[in-house]
């Protein structure tokens, strides 16, 4: 998790300028009736974006928001941890659900379940490393089964009324990849619009993401496509924007511990630099919020990296962040929190 983690961008102490008055990524985009309101996207992060981490990015400026993966056996087995995952709130649209499976009948039914519980929009997981998920057909593995991704995007699309997406790598290996071959078939079959990570399931999270794929997808098809990979800026996100022609870039780790990344990559401001006690406020207000999503106990668990991410860098007292993290229940850590702010050092 750590080198997975490690491409996460931390806001510059600069003071914030005003926005520049036309920012490409401010205006609003479509992925058919679905409009988000900036070309912003939280991106998808298995374990993390449930309810409370996709409000919080609404609530901080992202335009769309996208589920941690959630997968289609579940649905069909009606798990109960599943369907709690499936749950939309009215204030975080417009907002996809991504799904993985490899059945093109079972994804199907678990896109109806989606659409039925308030996605605005259905996405497939065809990007997912992880040999768990590959084992099973599904995630990155249906990139080298193009005819099954075919299937399963075209069984979904018939069977629900809002917009099928896609979330595709560079390819299973840097040598046996044609992403613009995969993305077009995968127009073909009724994908509304297609987010790409480009670098191969094979490399994982390594290297830097090379948006050239990213470019060649977008040539290649007529739909909206959203770039995703290492975009931690306003200024590399314009580039990414400029250098692809993408409709939009997604944002993922670099908004862990830094939701206000999403509004200065929104609005080309300079990123911000919250002090502690808006940190200490925003830490409280989300971990509330993820009690309710997931109950106390995983929550106070899920919490523990969370720390750790939103107090990187800055100079509190050796020993508090371990104090936080071993907590028992999550109240004693939020109290913890806040002698943070009263006592920092
Ligand atoms: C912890 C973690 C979990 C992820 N979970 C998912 C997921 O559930 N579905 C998905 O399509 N991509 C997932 N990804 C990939 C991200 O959506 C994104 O494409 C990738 O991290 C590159 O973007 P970034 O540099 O902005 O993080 C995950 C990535 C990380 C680091």
């Amino acid at each position: 998790m750590k080198a997975v983690l490690a491409g996460r961008g931390r806001p510059d102490a600069a003071p914030v300028p005003a926005p520049p008055r036309d920012w490409p990524l401010a205006r609003p985009f479509a992925i058919g009736p679905v409009v988000a309101p900036n070309r912003v996207v939280q991106a998808p992060l298995a374990g993390i974006a449930n309810w409370a981490f996709r409000t919080q990015s609404r609530r901080h400026g992202a335009g769309l928001v996208v589920s941690e993966m959630v997968a289609s056996h579940g649905v069909r087995h009606g798990n109960e941890r599943t369907m709690r995952m499936l749950a939309v709130l009215e204030g975080e649209r417009p907002v996809g659900v991504q799904l993985f499976g490899a059945d093109p009948a079972i994804m199907a039914e678990a896109a109806r379940a989606a659409e039925d519980a308030g996605a605005d929009l259905v996405d497939v997981n065809m990007g997912c490393p992880v040999p768990k998920v590959r084992r099973t057909g599904a995630g990155a593995e249906l990139m080298g089964e193009p005819e099954r991704a075919e299937a399963v995007v075209r069984a979904m699309v018939d069977a629900v009324g809002i917009p099928v997406t896609v979330k595709m790598r560079r390819g299973l290996t840097p040598a046996t990849s044609d992403p613009a071959e995969f993305a077009r078939r995968m127009e073909a079959a009724g994908a509304a619009a297609l987010c790409v990570h480009p670098r191969a399931a094979a490399e994982e999270y390594s290297g830097v993401a090379d948006h050239r794929h990213t470019a060649a997808v977008v040539r290649a098809v007529g739909v909206p496509v959203i770039a995703s990979g290492d975009v931690t800026s306003p200024e590399g996100a314009r580039a990414v924007l400029e250098e692809t022609g993408c409709a939009a870039v997604a944002v993922g780790r670099a908004a862990l511990g830094d939701p206000w990344v999403f509004r200065a990559i929104a609005t080309g401001a300079a990123p911000v630099s919250p002090s502690l006690e808006e940190v200490v406020a925003e830490v409280a207000r989300f971990a509330r919020d993820l009690e309710q999503a997931v109950g106390p106990r995983p929550a106070c668990h899920s919490m523990r990296k969370f720390y750790a991410w939103y107090l990187a860098g800055r100079d509190i007292p050796p020993g508090r962040l371990e104090a936080l993290q071993t907590a028992p229940t999550l109240d004693q850590a939020l109290a913890l929190l806040d002698d943070l702010v009263a006592a920092p050092a």
